[in-house]
């Protein structure tokens, strides 16, 4: 495979949120592989701002520390973090105290060959508060850009009420709603698999495919996270994250690669979701929550175990597995399976496309039946696709039908790094190209259809079904799926 490093234009990025989690185990390792790769250099400047008093050297050594910690020591180059690092400068400031506002004139350069992006590595109710002060200071420029992340919002209204105050200073082409799943090399494999082979295409609908599986499984826990407990795993998973794969998956194939005509399709798709409410909701969703487990060689704390004591009874969900349909020409009849969940048997993220079973079959008398073929995307770990096939066992015996997997494992076929997603889309901001960056109207209507989901939850007196930390899930989850005379995909099936 050849690689091509494509250079961006210099810019002044400034992050908003310096000194937290975000900004030391994404945004500074994924610019250090940028830079190491060449595609910017020392005309660039990262610009922190905190309310933390730093100065320039120390947070240039936060960069040199974020590298030494979270960038693999292969990728690790002296005189590369060297020339990094000077690229780093600093400023103290509290948003939220007017009075004080800081000065970030000496920093902004002027020249419009310059790209200027904010990025708000800060909690959502203080993006109102950081527009309003670069407009005020007039920091703003009609060409600048301002990067936000989730949580975007509880709700629909609170997600609009954000969306307003980001939106007062800047336009919506100048706002770059992250998503980190879009950055995913995989997940944009997906675009390549469906709309750059013949293959595939035409058999993508519900003639043809009997039902999909969504996973995104991980095997660490949520409880020591503050957020999560706000949260849970249908606002932290399902309506951001899942949601864009199911729309990858669905939506009709636009016809460029232009930002709002990939993104038209996908909000197609959110708007074509049968919404789930009412009866509907204890029908085909299921919440659960973790317990802890122990047994002579280890012991796992449950999600109420890792809470403080103000926290303790929490109904809050840390998995969810519920089946959607999308209400339109191409997918009427195929149910889409979501299952999402901290605490699992392992860390996978996939998706399965079942197709329909053959016709009709001439193998009567064929010793196994012949099975449905698969398409298997693992998206994380092992990244690859796996289509899985009937042939002929090989060899006398008779006519013996055997499934077995085409597989393409992406480690084995490219040698190099996978870069994180944060390396892409950091640089898109810079390059202006949104398409792998949520549209308002998206967000909303992710928003409007998980919103009843979490009003019916919260109105029953039910709570969230226990499972044992470590495993699939709850039994409603198997049940979820099994009422319709289909299983979930097992990993040893292929
Ligand atoms: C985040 C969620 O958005 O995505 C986390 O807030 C979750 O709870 C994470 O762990 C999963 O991302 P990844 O890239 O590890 O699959």
């Amino acid at each position: 495979m050849s690689s091509r490093i494509i250079p961006v234009p210099p810019f002044d990025y400034v992050v908003f949120g310096a000194t937290g989690d975000l900004t030391k185990r994404k945004l500074i390792p994924a610019l250090y592989h940028r830079f190491k790769d060449g595609q910017f250099d020392e005309q660039s400047r990262i610009i922190g701002v905190s309310r933390t008093k730093w100065d320039d050297e120390q947070f240039k050594q936060i960069a040199r520390d974020c590298i030494a910690e979270f960038v693999e020591p292969e990728y690790q180059d002296k005189k590369t973090i060297e020339r990094f690092a000077s690229i780093f400068t600093y400023v103290p400031n509290d948003v939220s105290d007017e009075a004080h506002w800081a000065d970030l004139s000496s920093k902004l350069r002027e020249d419009p060959r310059i790209v200027r992006a904010f990025y708000l590595a800060v909690a959502p109710d203080l993006f109102g508060p950081i527009c309003e002060y670069l407009a005020k200071k007039e920091y703003y420029r009609r060409d600048a850009r301002v990067v936000i992340e989730k949580p975007l919002g509880h709700d629909l209204a609170s997600s609009k009420q954000i969306n307003d105050e980001v939106t007062r200073i800047f336009r919506e082409d100048q706002v770059y709603r992250i998503d980190h799943y879009l950055g995913k090399e995989t997940v944009q494999n997906l675009l390549a698999l469906r709309f750059a082979n013949m293959l595939f295409e035409p058999i993508w609908n519900s003639a043809h495919i009997d039902h999909i599986q969504v996973t995104v499984a991980e095997s660490v826990g949520a409880g020591t996270r503050g957020y999560y407990d706000e949260s849970g795993a249908l606002r932290d998973m399902i309506q951001n994250h899942m949601l864009q794969l199911l729309c990858l998956v669905a939506m009709e194939p636009p016809a460029s690669d232009d930002a709002n005509a990939l993104r038209d399709e996908k909000l197609k798709v959110l708007r074509s979701l049968k919404p789930i409410t009412g009866d509907a909701v204890s029908k085909f969703t299921v919440r659960g929550q973790y317990r802890g487990v122990s047994s002579e060689t280890a012991s796992v704390k449950g999600y109420q175990d890792e809470l403080p004591p103000e926290k303790k009874g929490s109904k809050t969900e840390t998995f969810v597995a519920l089946k959607a349909e999308i209400e339109n020409w191409r997918w009427a009849g195929v149910p889409f399976y979501f299952r999402t969940g901290k605490r699992m048997a392992s860390r996978v993220s996939e998706i399965v496309i079942q197709f329909r079973a053959i016709p009709h079959s001439m193998f009567d008398h064929a010793e196994g039946a012949p099975r449905a073929n698969k398409l298997i995307i693992r998206l994380q770990p092992d990244e690859g696709v796996k289509l899985l096939m009937m042939i002929k066992d090989p060899g006398p015996g008779g006519m013996r039908l055997r499934e077995v997997p085409l597989n393409l494992s992406f480690a084995q076929t490219f040698q190099e790094r996978t870069p994180e997603a944060y390396e892409r889309l950091l640089l898109d901001v810079i390059r202006g190209n949104q398409t792998l960056f949520m549209r308002r109207d998206e967000l909303e209507a992710a928003w409007m259809w998980v919103d009843p989901i979490r009003q019916a939850w919260d109105a029953s007196s039910d709570s969230p079904q226990p499972y044992v930390a470590g495993t699939w899930g709850p039994t409603g989850s198997i049940a979820l799926i099994e009422r319709d005379g289909r299983t979930w995909h097992e990993e040893d099936e292929g």
